[in-house]
């Protein structure tokens, strides 16, 4: 197992870096830092703006002393396929391969050889004549773009992964005694779910409205430009009882549709799993710390609703996270990308 690894989670928005040393007993928190990413970050085809992102990753790995270590990087939600296939039978290696690949043709919306497919096996018994498999398929041309920006910095990832494996890894680990979770993550451009039960994903999704939409959405609403939509959206939130109730208003029906997602999917989950409820919800990205996210949540939910804390299991100076109070649950995917290691 290598000692030192470095998390770097290149979002849409933002860049966030991560690096753990996974030596002692606990992981230990060596450095970290996030810098704004110019443009669209990695919404961009054009080679320019890669190049530009590989300048800001160099940048920072500079600026916080990242040491020379293996990096792990994250594929974003929104762009990969990732389904939990539970109704096959006791299979060989060989037969669950072709299985997948037969499988991927249904939940993969676009021509298997422009995939990569990717599983973990969750569980195989013969005696259950079972398999479980929890299946990833990364866009061969997103997962090339990401390699581009990696070779541009002059890095070698050890590995590439999805976003919501990370967090999973980050906020509830392999404990196979924590209680069934969902993560809610806020990014920029998407909102991502997953369904965590016993360490193992077993159901993931993304809608396409995130916190660009929340900024919008406050924009229009007060006929405010962009930076002051922000700034009023960061302060203000999803609370009644501040500025009149007006940004409110203007976030209500967006945040609405992130809530109707969560409900559909604590329901999907439910019919499934009768005898695993549903018992938390984390939420995670920087959008969880929209003032009035967790009490809307759980108003809406009824369910026990918290704040990602990334930092839970780590060994850390203070003063060196202290920096980061403000936006911590956007640290989680970066944090999770670390703590896989080799
Ligand atoms: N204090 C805050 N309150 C509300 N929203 C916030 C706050 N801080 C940051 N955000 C929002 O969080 C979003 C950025 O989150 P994050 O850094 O997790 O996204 P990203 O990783 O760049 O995007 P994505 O994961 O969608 O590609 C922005 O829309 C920003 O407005
Ligand atoms: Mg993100």
């Amino acid at each position: 197992m290598a000692d030192l690894v470095t998390g770097i989670d290149i979002g849409s928005t933002s860049l966030k870096i991560v690096v753990l040393s996974l030596k002692g007993k606990n992981p230990k928190l060596i450095t970290l830092g996030s810098s704004p990413l110019p443009g669209t970050g990695m919404n961009s085809d054009a080679d320019i703006d890669l190049e530009n992102i590989s300048q800001v990753i160099k940048n920072l790995l500079v600026a916080i002393k990242a040491p020379n270590c293996p990096v792990v990087v994250a594929l974003p939600e929104s762009k990969i396929f990732t389904r939990v296939i539970s109704d096959l039978p006791f299979l060989t290696d060989d037969e669950l391969a072709s299985a997948i690949k037969y499988s991927a043709e249904e939940f993969v919306p676009l021509p298997t050889d422009q995939v990569n497919l990717y599983w973990e096996v969750i569980e195989r018994s013969k005696q259950n004549n079972r398999t479980m498999v929890f299946v990833v398929a990364s866009p061969k041309n997103t997962v090339s773009r990401y390699m581009k920006v990696l070779n541009y910095a002059k890095l070698k990832p050890l590995a590439l992964e999805t976003e919501l494996i990370a967090s999973a890894r980050a906020l509830v680990g392999s404990n196979i005694y924590a209680p069934t979770t969902m993560i809610v993550q806020f990014g920029a451009s998407s909102t991502d779910y997953a369904v965590v039960s016993k360490g193992v994903i077993l159901l993931t999704r993304s809608i396409a409205t995130g916190g660009l939409a929340l900024t919008r959405a406050v924009a229009q609403y007060l006929d405010f430009e962009f930076p002051q939509a922000e700034q009023y959206k960061k302060v203000y939130g999803i609370m009644q009882d501040q500025l009149e109730g007006k940004i409110y208003q203007a976030l209500k029906p967006l945040v609405d549709l992130m809530v109707v997602e969560a409900v559909r999917i604590i329901q999907a989950f439910q019919a499934k799993n009768k005898q695993n409820p549903i018992k938390r919800v984390v939420l995670s990205g920087a959008g969880a710390k929209l003032p009035g996210i967790v009490v809307y949540f759980a108003n809406s939910l009824g369910l026990e609703v918290q704040e990602a804390d990334p930092w839970f299991s780590l060994d850390k100076d203070q003063n060196m996270i202290k920096k980061f109070q403000a936006d911590a649950p956007s640290f989680s995917v970066a944090v999770g990308l670390a703590l896989r290691g080799e």
